[in-house]
């Protein structure tokens, strides 16, 4: 069966590296939000949704739509898909594989008759939150959860948010005034890349996620004294960098001593920034998560107060903002179930795994039922470009979504 599926699952491979090619740098992948290289994705992307007969249109925050009407303009609606931006030098399956899977799956299960309800392919137009430190923005603004306040948030070459939802096909105006969702939706599936080793280990293509982990991002400023490299005495110094280091390592043997928490200081900026003057401030970020929202809590409370002791004994001053994160957000029950019994049908063993990483699904939870289904990937390697998914698992994920989809359209609602 899963051979009636093996030109999807190339043509998506291929599909994922044209998208690759739009990038906005030259040497390696990345795509952030109002980006051309974004831009350029979303419209080949609407070409193959039109080429596949979906009517595309384009929301107030730039996410791209394409939907397969029901006869009944009244009928709810089941939304699949993921995101078109990526990380700095990226993979290039995060993301689009579940536009694409979704796509290919549509395609397969219309041609078994109508759907009672409305199908919504969406590429979201920033999940990563690259260019504004943010997460989820394309999602947020879909479920109804922007805050107007972050239009003003600003990138490293000082463009406003504003600017680039403008670029990314958006409009601010309209996205400040928050969404109006009158449809009624049945749920939000979405597949992605599974990005840890488990599938692999266990050499099974596919899986359905539990529960995405909860995730909180500090903000965190370590300010000290700059100085001359030769002349201020060690001991005399308030050294930034040095205070932020201790820090570091302080959050990895903290993460390290709890199973299931993950603590990552991503990024640092050092000023002035010169290899002879004594670093006098320290911007950077740490990123916390567990499945378990009181493991996650908890180790924000430890970590600040680490932040403060060594801020404290350096005489430096500290700056600590939490960005909102989200909880823990469980997979609807039913709508999992439905993913798992189309694993079976399609002849695969059935395995339940946590994602420890985040997804659009964290915010479409906040308007209707969400389940995700887990794709194999090499090593577990994401966040990389040596991000690697095969055909055959491409296409045992269309196989799936199309299965899942043709047993929705007799029993959803
Ligand atoms: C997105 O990939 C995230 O988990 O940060
Ligand atoms: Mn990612
Ligand atoms: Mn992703």
């Amino acid at each position: 069966m899963i051979d009636d599926f093996a030109d999807s699952g190339r043509t998506i491979l291929d599909r994922c590296d044209e998208f690759a090619q739009f990038t906005e740098e030259p040497d390696r992948l990345t795509r952030s939000y109002g980006s051309p290289a974004l831009a350029a994705a979303m419209a080949r992307a609407a070409d193959w949704m039109s080429e596949a007969g979906l009517s595309v249109r384009r929301d107030a925050a730039g996410n791209l739509i394409g939907r397969l009407a029901a006869a009944d303009p009244g009928a709810p609606t089941l939304l699949l898909g993921s995101h078109l931006d990526s990380v700095r030098d990226a993979g290039k399956y995060d993301g689009p594989l579940g536009v694409l899977t979704a796509l290919a799956a549509l395609d397969r299960a219309r041609a078994q008759g109508p759907f009672p309800f409305h199908v919504d392919v969406v590429a979201f137009a920033d999940e990563e939150g690259l260019r504004f430190r943010t997460a989820y923005l394309g999602s947020r603004a879909f479920a109804g959860a922007f805050d107007p306040a972050l239009l003003e948030l600003t990138d490293a070459a000082g463009i406003a948010l504003r600017e680039a939802c403008l670029a990314a096909g958006g409009d601010p105006e309209a996205l400040a005034a928050g969404v109006a969702r009158p449809e009624r939706l049945l749920g939000y599936v979405e597949a992605h890349i599974e990005q840890g080793p488990t599938l692999e280990s266990l050499d099974v293509p596919v899986g359905v996620v539990s529960t995405i982990a909860g995730q909180t991002r500090v903000n965190a400023t370590f300010r000290g004294e700059a100085g001359h490299a030769g002349t201020v005495r060690m001991m005399h110094r308030r050294d930034a960098l040095s205070g932020a280091a201790e820090f570091v390592l302080a959050a990895e043997r903290q993460a390290r001593g709890k199973a299931g928490l993950y603590i990552t200081v991503g990024h640092l900026v050092v000023s002035p920034g010169a290899s002879n003057v004594i670093p006098g401030e320290v911007r950077l970020t740490a990123d916390v998560r567990s499945a378990n929202d009181g493991v996650r809590e908890r180790a924000l409370v430890e970590l600040r107060a680490a932040a403060t002791d060594i801020a404290s004994r350096r005489r430096l001053e500290l700056d600590w903002r939490v960005v909102p994160g989200n909880a823990a957000v469980p997979m609807d029950r039913e709508l999992t179930q439905r993913l798992a019994n189309a694993i079976d049908a399609c002849g695969y063993p059935v395995h339940h795994l946590p994602s420890g990483a985040g997804h659009d699904a964290v915010m479409l939870a906040r308007l209707c039922p969400v389940a995700m289904l887990f794709v194999r990937c090499k090593g577990g390697v994401s966040h990389n470009p040596a991000e690697s998914v095969s055909a055959e698992d491409a296409a045992a994920t269309v196989a799936v979504l199309a299965r899942f989809l043709d047993d929705a359209r007799t029993s959803l609602s």
